[in-house]
């Protein structure tokens, strides 16, 4: 398939778009500080903290962040367990299936939970991280999947 190119201008804090690449959906989020700053926490709670299937990321995405940018996160958007599509929900707020949230991605099929780094927690059906396409950035706003 053909790379995608996204202008990511109005691309806010908190916010995610889906862009379509070699049919699958592909999340671009907007992460904010704050979404940020609670991901070392997390490390203990989640099945593989560092991304150690190679599978998962490009080599430049293995990091704390699992991005090139920390702001921006870049993710396959198919749940690694029956293929849903994970919902983003980016605030840290108590919600229905975690009152402890600290944002992330939510699977509404089996309700598998991810980190905002696409980074599955232990103890759900989910059985690996979600994984991060090939991209790189050909200006400060523009991204290229592929
Ligand atoms: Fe996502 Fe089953 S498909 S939890």
């Amino acid at each position: 398939g053909a790379p995608v190119t996204q202008d990511i201008t109005a691309l806010q804090e908190g916010q995610q778009l889906t862009l379509a690449w070699r049919g699958q959906p592909v999340y671009v989020a907007r992460r904010s500080k704050k979404m940020l700053d609670v991901l070392p926490s997390l490390d203990g709670l989640l099945l593989d903290p560092k991304s150690d299937n190679s599978d998962q990321q490009p080599a430049y995405a293995k990091n704390a962040t699992r991005s090139i940018r920390p702001d921006l996160m870049v993710l396959i958007g198919v749940c690694t367990h029956l293929g849903c599509a994970p919902e983003f929900k980016p605030e840290i707020k108590p919600e229905p299936f975690d009152p402890e949230w600290k944002g992330g991605y939510f699977c509404p099929c089996h309700k598998s939970r991810y980190d905002s780094a696409g980074r599955v927690f232990k103890g759900m059906p989910a059985p690996a991280n979600l994984p991060v396409p090939p991209y790189h950035f050909e200006n400060d706003n523009t991204i290229v999947i592929g």
